[in-house]
């Protein structure tokens, strides 16, 4: 691998992509809103800034036109890498094109990479190793073990997708972005006037068994949705729209009953390893003004 400062721009890196309607996300993510933000969005009021506390993928900012956004998750991984990308621009991108060879798609490298993603000290290296597992590890998943260490295994993909021309969309829209670590109630408590918060948390569970959590090396439990409800009905009462999506169950019906709801049917996976598919109802809440 050349050293960084080494790395030269491939020709299309240089060019200037002209932004589509929807730039898609370059990270795959568990619960990710790239085929529903279309919904989403014609449900979000105008503002001057976007708020997504849950960014995940970012899906919902990347498919909307505010003149600023504060993207937040309480995954530093995640956010790491949104900085490093928006600091580092096309020599970042070209560094996380190496780990993308049939050389790095082994199982054997794979486990190498992932040791050293939890080891090393070079933030840079590891947020190219984070995009790295997230399109080399198994279905996408992102999870950690009880000592916070990466253990998705091996993906085993034909060969994985790089996603340089998504990667260059959001760099280009990222000037216009803050990305920050922070757990939602730290964030919301920084909403003010002019802004529209979109709140895409893990999702409640369907059941009691089919539990969804493995965001982050925390869970987020059904106190975590009560709080945000609450928050989302303090702010929309003082003019400060939010829109929360989730799973469409009894609980959230209820528990957003201050919203005006709309529900949509959704067809995509909900068991762990992805291999089971139904339609579940999707229900967006939105909170103070209409969009
Ligand atoms: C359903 S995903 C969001 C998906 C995103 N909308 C997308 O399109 O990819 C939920 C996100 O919430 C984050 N999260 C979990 N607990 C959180 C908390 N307490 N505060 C902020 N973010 C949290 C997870 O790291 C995860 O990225």
């Amino acid at each position: 691998m050349p050293p960084y400062d080494d790395l030269s721009l491939t020709q299309k890196s240089q060019v200037t992509p002209q932004p589509p309607h929807v730039v898609r996300p370059f990270l795959k993510w568990a619960g990710g809103k790239a085929r529903l933000a279309p919904q989403i969005r014609s449900q979000l009021p105008p503002g001057s800034r976007l708020i997504e506390p849950f960014a995940g993928s970012a899906a919902v900012w990347l498919a909307t036109d505010y003149p600023q956004a504060l993207v937040a998750d309480v995954n530093v991984d995640l956010i790491m890498l949104y900085q490093t990308l928006q600091r580092e621009g096309p020599k970042f991108i070209a560094y996380c094109q190496t780990f993308f060879t049939d050389e790095t798609n082994t199982p054997n490298v794979y486990y190498a990479l992932r040791h050293q993603f939890n080891t090393t000290k070079c933030l840079r290296e590891k947020a190219a190793l984070f995009l790295y597992l997230n399109r080399h590890g198994y279905n996408g998943l992102c999870r950690y073990n009880g000592s916070g260490k990466y253990n998705v295994p091996f993906g085993r993909y034909r060969k994985p997708y790089f996603p340089e021309m998504e990667m260059h969309m959001f760099w280009h829209k990222a000037p216009h972005a803050t990305f920050l670590v922070s757990d939602f109630r730290t964030v919301l408590a920084h909403a003010q006037l002019g802004d529209v918060v979109y709140c895409d948390p893990p999702y409640v569970p369907l059941s009691a068994t089919a539990n969804f959590t493995d965001y982050a090396a925390s869970g987020f439990s059904l106190q975590d949705h009560d709080d945000l409800a609450r928050e989302a009905e303090r702010l929309g009462s003082e003019g400060i729209p939010v829109v929360i999506s989730n799973h469409a169950t009894p609980w959230t019906r209820a528990r957003y009953h201050h919203a005006s709801q709309t529900i949509l049917s959704v067809p995509r996976s909900i068991s762990r390893d992805g291999s089971r598919r139904q339609a579940v109802d999707e229900i967006i809440a939105v909170f103070g003004k209409r969009a």
